[in-house]
C-alpha cells in the first residue's frame, strides 16, 4: 500500500509516499528556517504563508521524484493536530481537496503519532509495545506505546517543552535561529560541567517534566554575567545546559521504563537529535541492557516520511477521515478527536 503524506503542523512543508508503513520512496522537506530567522523564532503568520507557496511543489516534487501518479497511490494522508492551526489547516486543506478529487482515501495522522512512527522507517524490526519519550519544540512526554495506534501517557511536561526551553536559552546565548540544534552544535567544544543548574522538581506526578525553572535559572544566569560586564563562554554555557537538561530527561525515562517493566526504549521528536541525550541514553542502555531505538537525524525532527508510516497503521486500524475533518491546535495521542 503507497501513501501520500503531507505534514505542515509548524514550520516545514513535507511530503513524501511510504509504502507498507516501513519504505520511504520519497521525502521532500522544504524548510522555513530563512524567513523566520530574523524573528529569532517560528512566526505563525508567516509559517502560514509559506506553507501555501510552497505546498502544490513539495507535494508534486514527492509524486515526481518516486516517479508515481495518483493512480498508484492508495491514500492520502495529513498530519491534523497538534501544530499551528493556521499552518494545519493549509495542508489539511490541501489533502482534502486531493482526496475529494482523486477519489483516494484520506487518513488523519496525529503529530506525535508519526514522530513516534519514524522509528519503525529506521528499524524493520521494531514493533510496540514499547516506552517512548517523546521531545519536541511543543512536547515532552513519556508515552507507552501498547500497540502502533494505542498509547498512555505516564508523564508529561507543567509547564515549558524542552525544545522551547532549548530554543529560548539559545537566543539569550545569542545563537542564530533555530536554537536546539545551534546550541547541540556549539556545546561540542564545552565544558559540561563548568555551569550547575537546579534540578527541577515537579508536586503532579513522578514522572511528569518541569523545564521553566531551568530555563529561568539559565537567562537569570546569562543576564547576571552580562550585568557584570563579565563574557560568558557559550561553548561551556551551552554544553553544561544541555547536559543538565538531557540528564533530567533521561533519568526520569529511565526510572519509568524500570518502573513500567520495559526494556525496549525508544526516543522521538526534534529533540531526540540532541547529541548528549543520545549519548546519555546510550551508555545508560547499555549498562541496563535494554535495547535503545534512536531515529535518524533527519527523522528526529519534521517530516512527512513519519506520517506515510503512522497513516498506514492507522488506515490499518479503520481510521478514515471524512471531509468535516478539522484541523487541531491540541489533540491528545491516545484519544483522538
Ligand atoms: O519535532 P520538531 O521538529 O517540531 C515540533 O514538533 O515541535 O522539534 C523541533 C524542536 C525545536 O525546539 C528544536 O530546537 C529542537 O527540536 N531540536 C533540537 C535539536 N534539533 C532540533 N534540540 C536540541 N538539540 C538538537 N540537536
Ligand atoms: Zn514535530
Amino acid at each position: 500500500m503507497r501513501i501520500l503524506a503531507i505534514e505542515t503542523s509548524c514550520d516545514e512543508t513535507a511530503a513524501s509516499v511510504v509504502e507498507n508503513g516501513r519504505r520511504v520512496l520519497s521525502c521532500v522537506v522544504a524548510s522555513q528556517i530563512k524567513q523566520h530567522s530574523e524573528y529569532g523564532g517560528v512566526v505563525p503568520e508567516i509559517s502560514s504563508r509559506m506553507h501555501v507557496e510552497n505546498i502544490v511543489s513539495v507535494v508534486k516534487k514527492a509524486i515526481d521524484c518516486c516517479e508515481m501518479t495518483f493512480d498508484s497511490l492508495d491514500a492520502i494522508s495529513v498530519t491534523y493536530g497538534p501544530g499551528l492551526i493556521g499552518s494545519l489547516l493549509v495542508g489539511l486543506g490541501f489533502a482534502k481537496g486531493l482526496s475529494f478529487a482523486t477519489g483516494l482515501p484520506l487518513i488523519p495522522v496525529h503529530h506525535l503519532r508519526s514522530h513516534v512512527a519514524a522509528n519503525y522507517i529506521a528499524y524493520p524490526e521494531l514493533t510496540p509495545p514499547f516506552i517512548c519519550l517523546v521531545v519536541s519544540g511543543g512536547h515532552s512526554s513519556i508515552i507507552q506505546v501498547l500497540d502502533y495506534t494505542s498509547f498512555n501517557v505516564i508523564g508529561k511536561t507543567c509547564d515549558d517543552a524542552v525544545g522551547e526551553t532549548f530554543d529560548k536559552v539559545a537566543r539569550v546565548l545569542g545563537l542564530p535561529y533555530p536554537g536546539g540544534v545551534n546550541l547541540d552544535k556549539i556545546s561540542k567544544t564545552g565544558d559540561k560541567l563548568k555551569f550547575t543548574f537546579p534540578k527541577p522538581k515537579t508536586s503532579t506526578s513522578e514522572h511528569d517534566f518541569s523545564f521553566s525553572g531551568l530555563k529561568t535559572s539559565a537567562i537569570n544566569k546569562i543576564n547576571t554575567e552580562k550585568q557584570k560586564g563579565n563574557k560568558i563562554s557559550v561553548p561551556d554555557f551551552a554544553a553544561s545546559f544541555c547536559y543538565s537538561t538531557t540528564d533530567y530527561i533521561s533519568e526520569k525515562f529511565l526510572k519509568a521504563a524500570k518502573k513500567f517493566g520495559y526494556s525496549k526504549l525508544v526516543i522521538a521528536g526534534g529533540v531526540s537529535a540532541n547529541s548528549h541525550l543520545r549519548e546519555k541514553l546510550k551508555m545508560e542502555c547499555k549498562k541496563k541492557s535494554y535495547k535503545l531505538y534512536t531515529p535518524p537525524i533527519d527523522l528526529c525532527t519534521d517530516n512527512a516520511a513519519m506520517v506515510g508510516s503512522q497513516a498506514y497503521y492507522e488506515f490499518l486500524r479503520k481510521n478514515i477521515a471524512n471531509f468535516d475533518l478539522n484541523a487541531h491546535a491540541n489533540i491528545d495521542i491516545a484519544n483522538l478527536v
